[in-house]
């Protein structure tokens, strides 16, 4: 059987890869084979791709640019782990996807939805997620706890404005995948947030249209 291909989206400083990893152990735990990867990178090439893009000296940047290098990124790591992994049957558990590029370049740059969307279609093949984990938390939190960071690269270097078109374009995302999007309230304490994560996985690992599909 094809694995399942999972995506957790949320704004910057909503505690995804806290939240992916917790929820990986656990589907190990319970004997599910998993792969836990992240956009931009999780390979070598894509990592290098994340370099170029979020190095703060490229202030010279342009949006279009900046949209086609995430798309590149995305297809090399779907060529190179995602696909592979799904082949094999594992859970791919990835964090950022295409609704990373609809909101932060689609909104965020204000490059158009649609826009961003097509150039990512020529890039995925038609790959959606079998299921999205949007973590939801308020902007002003998720933007506060960014400031304790050591790092801060190219986009979390953008205004207050930049951040809150994007939080406007994951709304359209919500509304447009409103079948494969769940939105989880990242604002409860971890433990509970990792585990309405996993139920939702359960859910979905459990639900008949899934056998039914392959
Ligand atoms: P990360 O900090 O969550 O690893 O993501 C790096 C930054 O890249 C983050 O600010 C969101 C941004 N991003 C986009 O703008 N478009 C995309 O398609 C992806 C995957 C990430």
């Amino acid at each position: 059987m094809r694995g399942l291909f999972i995506t957790f989206e949320g704004p910057d400083g909503s505690g995804k890869t806290t939240v992916a990893s917790k929820v990986c152990e656990l589907l190990k735990e319970n004997g599910y084979e998993t792969v836990h990867t992240r956009e931009p990178g999780g390979i070598e090439i894509a990592e290098e791709i994340r370099n170029v893009i979020l190095d703060p000296k490229n202030t010279a940047m342009d949006a279009k640019t900046e949209a086609l290098l995430y798309a590149a990124s995305r297809r090399q790591h779907l060529v190179e782990k995602v696909f592979p992994a799904l082949e094999e049957g594992k859970i791919v558990i990835c964090e950022r996807f295409l609704d990373s590029s609809l909101a932060y370049q689609g909104y965020g740059r204000q490059l158009g939805f649609d826009e961003v969307l097509n150039i990512n279609l020529f890039a995925i093949d038609n790959t959606y997620p079998d299921l999205t984990l949007y973590l939801d938390v308020d902007e002003q939190v998720g933007l506060d706890r960014l400031k304790g960071r050591s790092f801060i690269d190219r986009l979390d270097q953008e205004s207050i404005d930049f951040h809150h078109r994007v939080a406007q374009g994951y709304r359209e995302v919500r509304k447009r995948f409103k079948d494969r999007i769940v939105e989880i309230d990242a604002s409860k304490e971890l433990d509970q947030v990792v585990n309405d994560c996993y139920q939702t996985i359960m859910n979905r690992i459990n639900d008949p249209r899934r056998t039914e599909e392959q």
